[in-house]
């Protein structure tokens, strides 16, 4: 955030409507800055610094949001689709004006945790590739999960591209064979992040992932009472355990 701002890029930010609705309230008298109307849409102010009102109110500024979303199925993890549904949908209306987009993808399908934000250098920290943030996943099988893959997975797989994995951390949870009926249930930690990763890997050892969920991103850990669709700002300790991840 610069130390000077547009008195109208602050308030469009805060949510107070559009440049235009803006240059109007501030014409019609209703914005003041340390006590005085203003009548300059355009005055260069210190939103850290100097005191804005609108019709009284007092408006917060902040630049940047940090959203954690238990994501549901049925949604990509875009800004924008012509065909599907995007996750933004399912923010209110108070973050419209934030630009917020997904820190990451999850595949349509895949449920749990997902970072939503405007700060793109906390972005690109995670998910930049030198740094390896793991990212925790729960996941339901089709097919016997064994010690053999748990060693493959360590040692690293070969994906139908030819990309071969880093090493990553399986846990079998529960063990099935597939003509029990029943699905293996397992946790894998992974410290990359390619297209369709986890259900590659199981590909790779002939077995099929059939529900797929994100549990944790670095430190930050999905919140299990946000219930799928739902979502809340993260807490301060959230924020710093990210920032240091
Ligand atoms: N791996 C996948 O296969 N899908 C996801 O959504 C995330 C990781």
């Amino acid at each position: 955030m610069k130390v000077t701002e547009r008195l109208d890029k602050i308030l469009a930010h805060a949510g107070f409507g559009t440049r235009r609705e803006i240059k109007e309230q501030v014409k019609r008298g209703q914005v003041t800055v340390n006590g005085k109307i203003v009548k300059d849409s355009g005055l260069q102010v210190k939103p850290a610094l100097d005191s804005i009102l609108v019709d009284g109110e007092r408006v917060e500024y902040r630049e940047h949001v940090y959203l954690m979303l238990h994501k549901p199925p049925g949604y990509v993890s875009a800004t924008e689709d012509t065909r599907d549904r995007t996750v933004l949908e399912l923010l209110g209306e108070e973050y419209a004006h934030f630009d917020l987009f997904p820190v990451g993808r999850l595949d349509k399908d895949t449920e749990g945790l997902l970072l939503l934000t405007n700060d793109g250098k906390l972005a690109h920290q995670l998910l930049s590739p030198r740094k390896h943030v793991p990212k925790l996943y729960y996941a339901e099988v089709s097919g016997f999960v064994t010690e053999e893959d748990r060693v493959a997975f360590q040692q690293g797989v070969e994906l139908d591209d030819g990309y071969r994995t880093l090493p990553a951390e399986l846990i079998i949870e529960q063990a099935e064979q597939p003509e029990s009926g029943k699905l293996s249930r397992i946790r894998l930690t992974l410290h990359e992040g390619k297209f369709h990763q986890v259900k590659r890997m199981f590909q790779s050892v002939g077995k099929k992932v059939v529900y797929l969920k994100r549990l944790s991103m670095g430190s930050l850990e999905l919140d299990e009472s946000l219930k799928p669709g739902e979502y809340r700002e993260l807490t301060e300790l959230e924020m710093e355990g990210l920032r240091t991840s």
